[in-house]
């Protein structure tokens, strides 16, 4: 059974994902984000996808991420998450390093802060800014 999207991700390979770093971010008492929550509020890219991609496209450089339905390539503020990811993933398992994600209320408010402060400017149709 094909999932939406244009790569091929199939059931078994999103099923194989272990989310380790929401049961690191469990272990400290924080709530990390979550796989289904948008990593790109541009772009509607959620933290699944992107992670999914790394995993089976392996891209070479983080600017690669932009082939993941545009993550990256909109207001500007998901970069260093997206990098935090990639470099994590070019990590042996066993020396994999706790999640630090920030919940998706965090993450969104401070997105919000960064775009009113002019970091970036969102693309039409993108997750709104918080009033
Ligand atoms: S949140 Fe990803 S480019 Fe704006």
């Amino acid at each position: 059974m094909m999932l939406a999207g244009k790569r091929g991700f199939t059931a078994r390979s999103c099923g194989e994902f272990t989310d380790h770093a929401n049961l690191a971010a469990t272990a400290r008492g924080k709530s990390a984000m979550e796989l289904d929550d948008e990593l790109c509020l541009c772009f509607h890219v959620t933290r699944r996808k992107v992670e999914n991609y790394i995993r089976i496209e392996r891209p070479r450089r983080v600017g690669q991420l932009a082939e993941c339905y545009g993550a990256g390539s909109g207001c500007g503020w998901c970069r260093p998450f997206l990098q935090r990811l990639f470099d994590r993933a070019q990590q042996p398992p066993a020396a994999e390093t706790p999640d630090d994600l920030p919940s998706a209320a965090e993450y969104a408010h401070s997105r919000s802060d960064y775009v009113r402060a002019g970091g970036g400017t969102p693309p039409p149709g993108a997750t709104p800014i918080e009033p």
